[in-house]
């Protein structure tokens, strides 16, 4: 069976200000009744095909993470708790250890973001066997998606020849390019999205972690050696773990290693980084509005306009997203989405 390592502790800033430090985006429920989380535990529940899953986040987020698996009656093999933030692939190699001595040193784990809108249809679960196949091979498995537009918030993978598994060999690992890149890449084509959703054997990832980034295993390796046990959660070392260099999966790893193997696909899938892909993947009205409860719009027209706070009023406006929360409010256009994160910084770095 694959065991589901959910990665949850990301902070989500350019959602701000629903997404808070205090409650982060994957936390939040935006449009419907669960949150992103939730989501993501539904799709690995049926368990048949996986084990109970190990989610890894921040010690702050523990009461979140268990709180909002009782609600969905999901059942965690472990909480994992990082006691600083170092990324990715510090998260990775601690959920693999814990994986391994959950469930055998060979364990498969498919490693998950919290934060993503994905539907599951034939695609998805075709997609899955096949990055399941490839994981076998000795393969580090990422989940590709058709590009629809030149997105500056995404890894890019170049797809090389097909493998036995029916997997593709990855050519080159792009992380985040600049727009002129993006766009480029788009009109050559050959190029997927790196979905940010993996499929490893934990022996190949040890042993990849072991020739690429070796800082980031040995602190890994030693904080969950030196790991306390507290009801359902595994407490990480903390002077262990804030050893590991602060590095993303995808540079610590993914960029370099010649394991690497994609599954292009086609499932619908998206990151809700920011406000622009939360008003694509909501429902439009006639005025291409998304809008939540509590709102009213006069004369409005593409725009995004949420309250899980007062009663938010916008009249007379194009292409922007208002966002109001209990305690503070940002309006910004459409198209400067991508900057929030930037501003929440600056409003961090003057408070
Ligand atoms: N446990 C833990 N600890 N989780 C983390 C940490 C951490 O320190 N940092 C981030 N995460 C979680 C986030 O909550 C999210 O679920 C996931 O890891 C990915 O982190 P993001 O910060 O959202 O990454 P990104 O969106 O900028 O980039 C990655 O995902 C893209 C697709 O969504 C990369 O893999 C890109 O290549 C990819 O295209
Ligand atoms: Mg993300």
């Amino acid at each position: 069976k694959i065991v589901p390592v959910i990665m949850a502790g990301g902070r989500g800033t350019r959602l701000w200000p629903l997404s808070r430090a205090a409650a982060p985006k994957q936390f939040i429920r935006f449009i419907g009744d669960r949150t992103l989380f939730q989501n993501t535990l539904a799709r690995v529940s049926d368990s048949a095909t996986y084990e109970p899953a190990i989610v890894v986040t921040n010690e702050e987020f523990r009461f979140l993470v268990a709180e909002q698996a009782r609600e969905v009656e999901s059942d965690l093999s472990s909480i994992v708790l990082e006691p600083v933030a170092r990324n990715t692939a510090a998260a990775i190699a601690a959920a693999a250890l814990v994986a391994a001595t959950l469930f055998g040193e060979s364990a498969i784990i498919q490693v998950l973001a919290s934060d993503h809108e994905i539907a599951v249809d034939e695609r998805y679960l075709r997609a899955n066997l096949t990055a399941l196949a490839a994981a076998d091979e000795g393969k580090l498995v990422t989940f590709g998606i058709t590009p629809t537009e030149p997105a500056t918030g995404y890894g890019y993978i170049e797809v090389g020849e097909i493998l036995p598994s029916g997997a593709h060999a990855v050519k080159r690992f792009i992380e985040k390019p600049v727009s002129g890149v993006a766009v480029e890449m788009l009109a050559t084509g050959g190029y997927c999205w790196n979905s940010g959703m993996f499929m490893f054997a934990v022996p190949v990832l040890l042993e990849e972690l072991q020739a690429y980034a070796v800082e980031v295993l040995e602190a890994a390796k030693l904080a969950v050696a030196g790991a306390l046990k507290d009801l359902d959660f595994l407490r990480l070392d903390r002077g262990a773990f804030e050893k590991s260099p602060n590095i993303s999966i995808d540079y610590a790893i993914m960029e370099k290693t010649a394991k690497a193997a994609v599954v292009p696909s086609t499932f619908r899938w998206s990151d809700l980084g920011s406000w622009d892909s939360v008003w694509k993947i909501g429902t439009q009205d006639e005025d291409d509005n998304v809008a939540s409860a509590n709102t009213t719009l006069v004369g409005t027209r593409s725009s995004l306009i949420m309250s899980h706070g007062p009663h938010l009023v916008v009249s007379g406006l194009e292409n922007v997203v208002a966002i109001a929360s209990e305690d503070a409010v940002y309006v910004g256009r459409m198209d400067d989405s991508q900057d929030v994160g930037k501003l929440v910084k600056h409003l961090e770095a003057r408070a």
